[in-house]
């Protein structure tokens, strides 16, 4: 296990976890994860975040091979998330560092994870720097992106930001640099899936952060998660991606996301989706008991449209679809027209419960929702044709505009 120079004097000491597919308990991570770690030899040699606990085997193992991990003089930690300070302990007693550096925030989840240890810890504030000899380490806090204790340090000697969860992905890979990887569709949709599941709601702070990192000379941003974006292209890929994922524009596509007991309000999600199809948006249906929560966000991430079907189920919702929305309302997508149909045996509430839940997103909602008894006939499959055909309609004006 080696260390990776990453710039000179700067290393890459993280952990690859090609089996991780669970990302924080909540999120798929089909393509695994890493938890990236680096360091910096100076006259002060810094730790800038660490690994899971457990995992500080590789990172003591890879640091070992440059620097004698007793050497480490400073940690900082960006963001207390046990992702990346579940290793802080066994890391300090190793390192015996003279001093840690935390944001104002990060005080408390310290304390909270870690108690109140006499571990030699500084809050540092957005502005505020280090020197290490050579180098000088400005940190900025991100607070709410996306814990209140998010920060990240920037190293301007190097023209290197070092981004935390901010501009993450997961994807293990023996490559470390974007540009290694080879495969930049799969680094665009693991780039939205992250942002999709775990920044979305943050996106007001992220249009709020980017002017900032936008007026640092940078050539290299080393996020906490995934690949390194080096050199400028990449550096300006990423931004720009962000800016079009946490802007949230309307895009001339649509979701249907559906479950059935019987078939017949997934025959209504099909004739939906023609609905959509047929008058100039391309749609997706997706089975909410088939697909993780977390594969139908990353999907809304192309769409302007969503369109959610239930059956009646003792006298409410089936539960996949009640998860998934309750998934979607916490990650406050927003900017999107919606719609809603089901069938029903004898009361028949679902359509209206999850019109209401999609209003309560603030989606705009252009149709009355449709509902089917029992076994949708012809009629009723036009209605959902109808259904279909308005939200296309409602969204190809809000691209136009
Ligand atoms: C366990 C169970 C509970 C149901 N509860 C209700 C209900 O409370 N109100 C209602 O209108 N229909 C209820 N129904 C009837 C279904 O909504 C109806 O069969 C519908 O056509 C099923 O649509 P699907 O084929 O998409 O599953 C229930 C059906 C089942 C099997
Ligand atoms: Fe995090
Ligand atoms: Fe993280």
């Amino acid at each position: 296990m080696q260390p990776v120079a990453i710039k000179e004097d700067i290393y890459w000491v993280g952990n690859v976890d090609y089996d991780h597919r669970d990302f924080h308990g909540y999120s798929r991570s089909p393509a695994g994860s890493t938890s990236n770690a680096y360091f910096l030899v100076d006259e002060k040699n810094v730790l800038l975040d660490t690994v899971p606990s457990g995992r500080e085997g590789s990172l003591l193992c890879r640091m070992a091979k440059t620097l004698d991990p007793e050497k480490i003089d400073y940690i900082v930690c960006n963001h207390m998330e046990l992702d990346h300070a579940g290793a802080l302990e066994a890391i300090v007693e190793r390192c015996k560092p003279e001093k840690i550096f935390v944001s104002q925030a990060g005080l408390k989840s310290l304390a909270g994870y870690f108690g109140n240890r006499d571990w030699p810890v500084h809050a540092v504030k957005s502005g505020d720097s280090i020197s290490t000899g050579k180098h000088t380490i400005v940190f900025q806090e991100t607070r709410m992106l996306h814990w209140p204790d998010s920060m990240v340090s920037y190293i301007p000697e190097k023209k290197l930001l070092i981004s935390n969860d901010i501009f993450g992905q997961n994807i293990a890979s023996s490559a470390r640099f974007v540009d290694d990887f080879n495969n930049d569709s799969e680094y665009e949709q693991r780039i939205k899936e992250y942002f999709y599941n775990i920044v979305l709601p943050y996106s007001p702070m992220v249009l709020k952060t980017l002017p900032v990192v936008e007026k640092l000379d940078i050539d290299m941003i080393a996020p906490d998660h995934g690949l390194i974006q080096r050199g400028e292209k990449a550096v300006r890929h990423i931004i720009g991606m962000y800016r079009t994922l946490a802007e949230q524009k309307p895009a001339q596509r649509a979701l249907v996301v559906y479950d059935s007991m019987w078939q017949s309000t997934r025959t209504m999600a099909y004739a939906v989706c023609s609905g959509l199809e047929e008058n100039g948006v391309p749609a997706r249906v997706m089975s909410a008991k088939l697909n993780h929560h977390s594969e139908i966000m990353t999907e809304l991430a192309d769409c302007g449209a969503f369109v959610a079907g239930s059956p009646t189920h003792n006298n409410t919702i089936l539960p996949y679809v009640a998860s998934c929305l309750t998934y979607m309302k916490g990650l406050r997508p927003q900017n999107r027209v919606g719609g809603a149909f089901g069938s029903y045996g004898w009361s028949g509430e679902a359509p209206a419960s999850l019109q209401e839940m999609l209003a309560a997103m603030k989606m705009e909602m252009p149709a009355q929702p449709v509902k089917a008894n029992w076994r949708p006939g012809k009629d009723d499959l036009k209605a959902c044709h109808a259904l279909g055909a308005t939200i296309a309609a409602t969204l190809k004006e809000r691209c136009r505009g």
